[in-house]
């Protein structure tokens, strides 16, 4: 009998494309969007700038972890540079241009982390031997690492604060305008770095439909701050003005629909 044989290969194979469809949809549905790729370091974020942070982390510390007394005084501070130190070492590593600290980079990020999460002063020491150490280039592993964030969000942000605090005091026309210029368009460049961390960092609880949001908010975050940081560069400061401006309603736009989440 093929005809009643046929009927239910036939219901059969109906079944499985109505699975399939719904399956489909529900990856569609559901799945939160890719993070997507980054451009090129270069493009949002100048080798030098970076390097020269670096160089200034390391100066900044050194007093910081000379005493267990300096360490317990400098630590709040610490920590909000030492995850800023991990963002740039990050930029540093993934950088489309050739530097001294290319292969070294990795490492630095790693120790960076460990130095904003150290639980006493002996492990912050530690932490600082190891960043030295990358720092005069004495590594020998090459970590590959991806985009990821540099420090605890809450952390992170009262780093951003602190920085974007810097940059609007230095926006102002006037004398101090030239004289913050290149150090603040340094900080633009570590904050756009930062964004771009913060990037790889979803908050948990996030709505999956709100994911792909997250992404351009901080995508708009890290080009604003390039522009800023450009601007500062040319010592053009109604662009620089006009740039921060539009850092801050992105600080806005971020706030409204993902501060309230948690
Ligand atoms: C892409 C999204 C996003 C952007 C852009 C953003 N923030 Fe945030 N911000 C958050 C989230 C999420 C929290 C909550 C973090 C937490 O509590 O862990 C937060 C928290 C904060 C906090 C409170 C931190 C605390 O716990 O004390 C401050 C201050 C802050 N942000 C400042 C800023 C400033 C200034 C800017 C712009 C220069 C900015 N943020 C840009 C997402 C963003």
């Amino acid at each position: 009998m093929p005809a009643s044989r046929s009927v239910p290969r036939k219901f059969a194979r109906l079944l499985g494309i109505a699975l399939l469809v719904a399956v489909a949809a529900g990856a569609v549905l559901r799945e939160p969007a890719q993070s997507p790729a980054a451009p090129s370091v270069s493009t949002f974020a100048p080798v030098d700038d970076l390097l020269t942070y670096v160089d200034s982390c390391l100066e900044s510390f050194a007093p910081v972890l000379a005493s267990a007394e300096a360490y317990d005084r400098g630590k709040a501070r610490l920590e909000k540079d030492a995850d800023s130190l991990a963002a740039v070492a990050l930029a540093l590593h993934l950088h489309d241009q050739e530097h001294r600290l290319k292969h070294h980079a990795g490492v630095m990020f790693h120790a960076a982390q460990r130095l904003a999460t150290a639980a006493d002063y002996a492990a912050a020491q530690h932490a600082w031997g190891a960043l030295q150490a990358a720092n005069r280039r004495e590594t020998s592993a090459v970590p590959e690492l991806a985009w990821q964030r540099a420090g605890e969000m809450g952390i992170v942000m009262k780093q951003v604060t602190l920085l974007h605090n810097k940059l609007k005091r230095g926006a102002r026309p006037g004398s101090r305008f030239e004289a913050g210029a290149e150090e603040n368009a340094r900080l633009a460049t570590v904050l756009a770095v930062l964004a771009q961390c913060t990037q790889a960092d979803v908050p948990t609880g996030t709505n999956p439909a709100d994911t792909a949001k997250w992404y351009d908010l901080c995508a708009e975050m890290r080009d604003y701050c390039s522009q800023t940081s450009q601007a500062l560069h040319a010592r053009d400061q109604a662009a620089t003005a006009t740039a921060l401006d539009r850092v801050e309603q992105n600080c806005n736009a971020c706030h409204d629909v993902f501060r309230k989440q948690r």
